[in-house]
């Protein structure tokens, strides 16, 4: 399949080629698009056919439901009941990196949400999505555009990697602001329960809520009692080609572990990329450095991390390592990002 890609630098001028890929939306294809978490696989939510071709284009196991993009709060017509929590966190958070867990209705066919009776949905906050899901007239299902296992596209080159031949329609923007996918709630239970962090952290959701709590699955390493509540969750993911270690500890035993794995992996002729802080890039003398950004901004860190994975298979080296970061804020989102790609492979000094 030919796969079309067009860069939208303004909606107003471009917006020729946003009709054109809401008409393939509509018409039952798939259409990659920036938002500001990551880039998404979208087709009609409402179309089990069009649904089922981005299970088949990302190569992604059928009991991992999509999340549904709307682009407004009017969203009754898709489920049973919006609980008051549920519409303060739409009201305080979309559009935005939020996915909000309900009980859906029968207008979402079962392949969209793998045989759930719940549903995820979220309003992104990008004008370009916002524009193809209202001219597409549907909401649009749309997991991240990347082939099943590997670190989410942040920007349209790596959807391009990923999915050109294989799509109808790539739209080009913006790099994508946040770099990790959205924060899921789950609001069919009481209290609600984090299912995924993201970019709306743990600490913003307990001003809106009081009381929530964390899927335990989440931060541990997964075992078999233990299975999440987001089937995604279950699966290797983010994965780079190269093996992924994280070292956990303080700064000065972190930096001498990094360089004395880094030097013995020299002296084996193999190559070795490390993920660093600003703040750290200058301790490691050998290996090749990519930096995260400063560890006083996590959020830059999110931002970079997806693209630092992909960059580090680019450069064909055998490991990677990181430093391990705080678990506040974003840093939830970033550890259970890393955690994932190192498959849990962590080095306590
Ligand atoms: O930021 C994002 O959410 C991005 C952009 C494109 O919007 N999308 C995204 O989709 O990350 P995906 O498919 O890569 O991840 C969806 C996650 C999976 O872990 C899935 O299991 C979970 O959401 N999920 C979807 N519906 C669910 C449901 N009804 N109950 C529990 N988990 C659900
Ligand atoms: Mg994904």
């Amino acid at each position: 399949m030919e796969t079309k890609v067009a860069i939208i630098n303004s909606i107003d001028n471009d917006i020729e080629y946003l009709k054109e890929a809401a008409g393939i939306i509509y018409d039952g294809g798939l259409v990659a698009f920036p938002t500001e978490t990551v880039y998404g696989l979208g087709a009609n939510a409402l179309n089990e056919d069009a649904v089922y071709k981005i299970f088949e284009a990302k190569g992604r196991p059928q009991d991992n439901p999509l999340i549904v993009h709307v682009a407004s709060k009017e969203i009754e017509y898709l489920v049973e009941e919006i609980p008051e929590i549920a519409k303060k966190l739409m009201d305080k958070f979309w559009p935005g990196p939020l996915t909000i867990i309900l009980n859906k209705k029968d207008i979402i066919p079962n392949r969209t949400s793998a045989n759930l009776s719940s549903i995820g949905i979220r309003m992104p906050n990008n004008e370009i999505a916002l524009k193809l899901i209202e001219l597409s007239g549907c909401p649009i299902a749309a997991p991240s555009a990347n082939i099943s296992g590997r670190p989410s596209p942040t920007d349209v080159e790596r959807c391009i990697e990923d999915l050109n031949g294989k799509i109808e329609y790539i739209i080009g923007g913006m790099q994508s602001d946040v770099g990790v996918e959205s924060t899921i709630v789950d609001c069919t239970v009481t209290p609600p329960v984090i299912l995924r962090p993201g970019g709306i952290t743990l600490e913003m959701l307990k001003e809106i809520c009081g009381d929530i709590t964390i899927d335990k699955a989440i931060q541990g390493k997964p075992d078999a009692n233990l299975k999440p509540k987001a089937p995604g969750m279950k699966y290797r993911h983010y994965a780079p080609k190269a093996k992924l270690k994280i070292i956990k500890g303080n700064r000065e035993k972190t930096i001498e572990k990094i360089n004395e794995i880094v030097q013995n992996y020299i002296d084996n002729q193999k190559k070795v990329a490390i993920l660093s802080t600003e703040e750290l890039k200058g301790e490691f003398p050998i290996g090749e450095i990519i930096s995260l950004g400063s560890e006083n901004e996590l959020s830059e860190v999110a931002k970079n991390l997806f693209e630092s994975l992909r960059q580090c298979d680019d450069m064909k080296v055998d490991l990677i390592l990181c430093q391990a970061f705080a678990e506040k804020g974003v840093g939830l989102a970033i550890m259970n990002r890393l955690n994932k790609a190192a498959g849990f492979d962590i080095i306590e000094v």
